[in-house]
């Protein structure tokens, strides 16, 4: 039997990609996924925000203007290198210790570091980049047109950029989501990861404060992203990475049958320990075996709404046929 898959121009051993989160911070970390099995692995984002953070903790006792004789923007740009280099060195002894491709991630708000960081993470020697662009239409004053807009500048200038593959993972949070993904993939994305989970807020009503609401997902969140996949996998001009609410063998089973060529996991290796990865492994192969699959692409995509096919009509015979049923 063979699990392996294509995905931006790399061949994963299987489709089981362990996504970015604080597991995959680490040299160590990295290397236990591999060794439990995983086909791949996206390295913790790099966040902007941290960066500025370590800079304006590193140089809070100066004035931005000279102070000690040592200009600020001088402290600044060394803070910010020291802070990059930590996460490049990552990588740099990832890449010489494993076998899996290791993709890099980045999260970013200025247009210029999506670019520079970009690079660097290149430099640094990953496979890929995985692009994590939660950017969400918060603000009342940005519409439609000013998100897609601002991913649409931000991955023509880095694909100009870098040469390795880029993913983008993209937020649920989109007007036209079918048409839109459809051409983000036009754009010569390596691929399109669906969905990024956003960091919910809840309400302590004691302390009648926010709070951060559970950072894992739940096994019911796999629908969303299920629907999402089936409908767009052969609309697409790229391969997709599903991610949000696998937490099961089947679960994986499922993405791929919608046409997703991996699926990335995170709150279930939180919940059960990176060994889990062995155990989805084995899964995804156990139901091959039993549905006489040798290779994953004989079942790939199998219930995906077709190329021609339209997603609303499928998707509104299925509501009908299933309230008919009750
Ligand atoms: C603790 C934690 C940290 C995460 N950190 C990142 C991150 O740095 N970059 C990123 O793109 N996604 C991050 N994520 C989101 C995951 O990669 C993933 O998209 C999300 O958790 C949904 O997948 P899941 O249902 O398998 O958990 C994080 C998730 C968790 C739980």
């Amino acid at each position: 039997m063979n699990t392996s898959v294509e995905y931006m121009g790399l061949t994963l051993k299987n489709p089981i990609i362990v996504g970015s989160c604080g597991l995959m911070s680490t040299v160590d970390g990295l290397m236990q996924a591999e060794q439990y099995g995983a086909g791949a692995v996206v390295v913790k984002s790099v966040f902007e925000e941290q960066i500025i953070y370590d800079i304006k903790r590193n140089t809070k006792f100066m004035a931005p203007t000279d102070h000690y004789g040592v200009s600020y923007e001088y402290i600044a740009q060394h803070v910010e290198a020291d802070s990059l280099n930590k996460h490049f060195d990552v990588i740099r002894e990832a890449k010489r210790k494993m076998q899996i491709p290791v993709i890099g991630s980045i999260n970013c708000y200025s247009f210029e570091n999506w670019l520079t960081y970009a690079k660097r993470f290149e430099d640094a020697g990953c496979d890929a980049l995985e692009l994590n662009m939660a950017i969400l239409p918060y603000e009342t004053n940005m519409g439609t047109d000013d998100v897609e807009r601002l991913f649409q500048n931000i991955m023509t200038a880095i694909r100009k950029y870098v040469s390795v593959p880029i993913a983008v993972k993209v937020g649920v949070h989109f007007t036209n989501m079918a048409q839109y993904m459809q051409q983000l993939s036009w754009m010569g994305l390596g691929a399109i990861t669906l969905f990024n989970r956003p960091i919910n807020i809840d309400i302590d009503l004691d302390k009648e404060q926010t709070v951060m609401a559970p950072r894992l997902s739940t096994p019911d969140e796999i629908y969303n992203t299920l629907r999402w996949v089936a409908i767009l996998a052969k609309k697409v001009r790229c391969p997709l990475s599903a991610s949000s609410g696998v937490h099961t063998p089947d679960g994986v089973v499922k993405m791929l049958l919608a046409g997703a060529t991996t699926v990335q996991v995170v709150s279930c290796l939180y919940k059960n320990g990176l060994p889990y990865i062995t155990e989805l492994v084995k899964g995804l192969e156990q139901w091959m075996t039993e549905h006489n699959y040798e290779r994953v692409d004989q079942f790939r995509g199998k219930l995906a709404v077709g190329p021609s096919e339209e997603s609303s009509l499928f998707f509104r015979s299925q509501f009908m046929k299933h309230f008919a049923e009750i």
